[in-house]
């Protein structure tokens, strides 16, 4: 007999970046962050989660067909931290199937590249996470997962909620209150759009993992960013969030980005993720910006070349206009897609 559950999740994109660990192997951040869930039909990882009996003894991880390593601590951590959790229901509830004590197998399908600076890790180890949730019949909340998806990859835990979300870097060693919360729904503010512009989908040069470490390690920016900077601009965007006003978000959104490629220059040795390319799209935004008088566009970069332009629908024209022309003109833009904000799955 083979148990299943299968589940989707979304891509999430911060607008305040998290960069940093204060524990690496909990992966409890420096500093708090701030997100927006993209809508569900182009980017997410689809997962199903299975156990059986008659399962090979060890758990195994299917990733776009090919087998993947699951004896990394990331991984473990999360499949220890459920197992624990069914186990627990199943020694209150004797006649419950002793699927903790099963092999499980999990097959995921990511619809866009893995690890082009796409977030992916985030998408699949919410997907992860709540897939086996399903299996096991947790009935864990969403803060609860939020904080077994960060142990697979921190920015994972955000896309367990959709709309405008956070995460409370916490204060306590073993993590328990570094979790994920919404800030507003996606039905609070629904005319936010992202474009994404993909420059380049190969694998990055540095990983998101080692590079924050050596951020930490290196950058005198860095202290300032994580301690008075951020603090300040995640009070200045959950009030932009909840009041609406997309000039106050989109100028935050693009300091934070800037503070954060600034913090890996300042890396030694330095890091670049922005290329000539990336720098092309930061000026059409500005130029757009200056054209009408005010801010209707916002660009944000994660650990790699390709741009998330952050605009209301209303702005649909004066925006993707601009950037759907540059399409595979000599700025170099291989492709654009619009997002919608994603509501909550559950
Ligand atoms: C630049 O969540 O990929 O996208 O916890 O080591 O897996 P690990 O890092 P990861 O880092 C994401 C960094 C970022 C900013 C963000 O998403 O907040």
């Amino acid at each position: 007999e083979i148990h299943r559950a299968s589940t989707t999740a979304p891509v999430n994109i911060a607008v305040i970046k998290y960069w940093g660990k204060r524990d690496p192997k909990l992966n409890l951040p420096t500093n708090s962050s701030l997100s927006v869930t993209l809508s569900q039909s182009d980017l997410r990882t689809h997962t199903t989660a299975s156990c059986s009996p008659s399962y090979p003894s060890s758990d195994s991880l299917l990733l776009n067909g090919s087998p993947q390593d699951v004896t990394g601590a990331r991984t473990q951590a999360c499949f220890r931290e459920l197992r624990a959790l069914r186990s627990a229901l199943e020694a209150a509830n004797p006649s419950l199937p002793k699927l903790s004590s099963m092999p499980l197998k999990i097959v995921s399908e990511n619809n866009f590249p893995t690890a082009a600076g796409l977030a992916s890790s985030a998408a699949g180890f919410a997907a992860l996470v709540r897939a086996i949730a399903n299996l096991y019949e947790l009935p864990a909340s969403p803060t609860e997962l939020s904080r077994i998806a960060r142990q697979g990859s921190g920015s994972a835990c955000r896309s367990l909620f959709g709309g405008y979300v956070g995460w409370e870097q916490g204060s306590q060693a073993d993590g328990s209150d570094s979790v994920a919360f919404q800030v507003a729904p996606a039905s609070h503010w629904p005319e936010m759009r992202a474009l994404i512009l993909v420059v380049s989908a190969a694998k990055k040069g540095v990983s998101s993992t080692t590079g924050m470490q050596t951020t930490v390690a290196t950058s005198s920016l860095f202290t300032s960013r994580a301690t008075e900077t951020v603090p300040r601009r995640m009070l200045e965007m959950q009030k932009a969030i909840q009041e609406k006003d997309f000039e106050g978000f989109g100028k935050v959104t693009m300091m934070d980005s800037n503070s954060f490629h600034a913090t890996c220059l300042d890396t030694y040795p330095p890091i670049f993720y922005l290329n000539d390319v990336s720098r092309a799209a930061i000026k059409t935004v500005e130029c757009i910006n200056a054209a009408t008088g005010k801010i209707v566009a916002a660009y944000t970069f994660d650990a790699g070349p390709n741009a998330v332009i952050y605009y209301l629908e209303e702005n649909e024209k004066a925006v993707v206009g601009v950037f759907k022309a540059m399409i595979g003109g000599k700025d170099g833009w291989k492709g654009a897609r619009g997002e919608k904000v994603e509501g909550n799955k559950e």
